[in-house]
């Protein structure tokens, strides 16, 4: 298995592109299922998450084609409706194909997803939102069966006990674009990703108003047909080279990104004092001298603080003189990068929900474990402020969700390789 050799560099220097962002490509790649005509979809990041989701896709009966990097052609002229568990336990975001394949077939077999490190991944407001269309779902063997012959428009609330869900709106809008009649639906979650979602819908003949607001009206249409889309820039890899920027004091250019999806980050960022110039389509950290200020921040649904770029933060606080709290609303236990950060010096405790951090800490390298995709970016970005090398286990976790994460970051002065586990001291191999 791949592992990173990371080594502290001092301050990072240069521009860094953003990708596709990850959590908008998944369910517009589902959102090619609701037509027969070809999608084009330009802007895809190479991510593993993508690769799953492709080969569900080809699994169901849907062409793929590439015809360049990073654009994908999608046919789903005979689709099946059953998503089988060997492909959907690789990625639970697969859960989105229970809307597209309730609109375009009017039923659906999909396994349950699994849960995974940062808390159990529960379904019931997708469910919920199905049953409000006048679906008839069961959970049986693993498996959810949803009969939608009679399916049709209503009002629904899709609000949970963290609030709105991001795929469960995904699902529910895909499901009801082609249901007759209209449906209402209130706590729609209205992250970014989801925005860009509706608006490919839009292009494919949808018709939902209100979109990126928390209601949304979806007039059910007869059809929809092929379009063209280009997959919004990711804002959580950006957030996360603000920080690898951040965190080592360096004068770091990321392009490709509007600053107004990240909001809350940068008002965060901005209250910690961290200098920086926004551009139209860039975000410019500059280097500082004095340490930045503590912060206290709550993860919220969007537009609040976004829980993605959590953990990231936490590793910029470690840097930070005085105390921190960083509080997860949305994933309680969304700490598993904690104990690693700790290994490598970090003085932090978990009280409930919420990490006191306190800075600043004098970081040191160490072998850590990944354990999920933004707690490995944490523990890079905690490597790059650290003396001495770290060497971080189970990488795969990084590479659902960062497209070439090392070369971009080599690129601007960071000390980073992939090495094979083999590679790594004997002493210092994890269990
Ligand atoms: C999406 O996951 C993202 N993934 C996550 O990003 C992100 O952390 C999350 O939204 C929150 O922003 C994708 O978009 C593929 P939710 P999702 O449904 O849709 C509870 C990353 O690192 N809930 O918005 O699964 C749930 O337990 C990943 O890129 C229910 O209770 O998240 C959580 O506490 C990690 N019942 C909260 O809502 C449900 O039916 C938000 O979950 C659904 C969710």
């Amino acid at each position: 298995m791949d592992v990173f050799k990371v080594s502290g560099n001092g301050p990072l220097h240069g521009r860094i592109q953003v990708s596709g962002a990850k959590n908008a490509a998944l369910p517009i790649l589902a959102a090619t299922l609701l037509t027969d005509e070809p999608v084009r979809l330009r802007n895809v990041p190479d991510l593993s998450d993508m690769r799953s989701m492709l080969e569900i896709l080809r699994h169901v009966g849907a062409e793929t084609t590439q015809p360049e990097s990073g654009t994908w052609e999608i046919r789903a002229e005979n689709i099946s409706h059953i998503a089988p568990y060997e492909l959907v336990r690789k990625m639970r975001a697969s859960v989105c194909l229970l809307g597209p394949l309730v609109a375009r077939l009017g039923k659906a077999e999909v396994s349950i997803p699994g849960g995974c490190v940062i808390g159990p991944r529960p379904i019931d407001l997708h469910i919920k939102g199905l049953k409000k269309l006048n679906c008839q779902v069961e959970i049986a063997n693993g498996y959810i069966y949803v009969d939608a012959s009679d399916i049709r428009g209503g009002p629904i609330f899709l609000g949970g006990r963290s609030g709105s869900t991001v795929t469960g709106t995904a699902n529910i809008v895909m499901a009801a674009v082609l249901a007759p009649g209209t449906t209402r639906l209130e706590c729609a979650a209205c992250e970014p990703e989801v925005v860009d979602l509706c608006r490919m819908l839009v292009k494919m003949g949808a018709r939902i108003e209100g979109i990126g607001s928390p209601e949304l009206t979806i007039t059910g249409v007869e059809k929809l047909h092929g379009c063209e889309h280009s997959v919004i820039a990711d804002r959580i890899e950006a957030g996360t080279f603000v920080i690898a920027g951040a965190i080592t004091r360096g004068d770091v250019t990321v392009t490709g990104i509007a600053p107004q999806l990240l909001g809350a980050f940068l008002d965060k960022l901005e209250e910690a004092g961290l200098p920086m110039e926004l551009g139209e389509d860039s975000i410019r950290v500059l280097p500082y001298e004095a340490s930045l200020r503590p912060l206290d921040v709550i993860t919220l649904p969007h537009p609040g603080y976004p829980t993605d770029l959590q953990a990231q933060l936490s590793a910029l606080m470690t840097q930070t003189e005085g105390l921190s709290i960083i509080t997860e609303r949305i994933y309680p236990n969304r700490f598993m990068h904690v104990p690693e950060l700790q290994r490598m010096g970090a003085d932090i405790a978990i009280e409930g929900p919420s990490a006191i951090i306190k800075g600043a800490s004098k970081l040191s390298g160490a072998p850590v474990m990944a354990s999920d995709l933004r707690a490995s970016a944490a523990l890079i970005l905690a490597a790059f402020a650290a003396d001495g090398d770290t060497w971080i286990q189970r990488i795969y976790h990084l590479d659902r969700g960062y497209e070439r994460f090392e070369q971009k970051l080599s690129a601007i002065g960071a000390k980073i390789e992939r090495l094979s586990d083999t590679e790594m001291p004997k002493e210092l191999l994890g269990e």
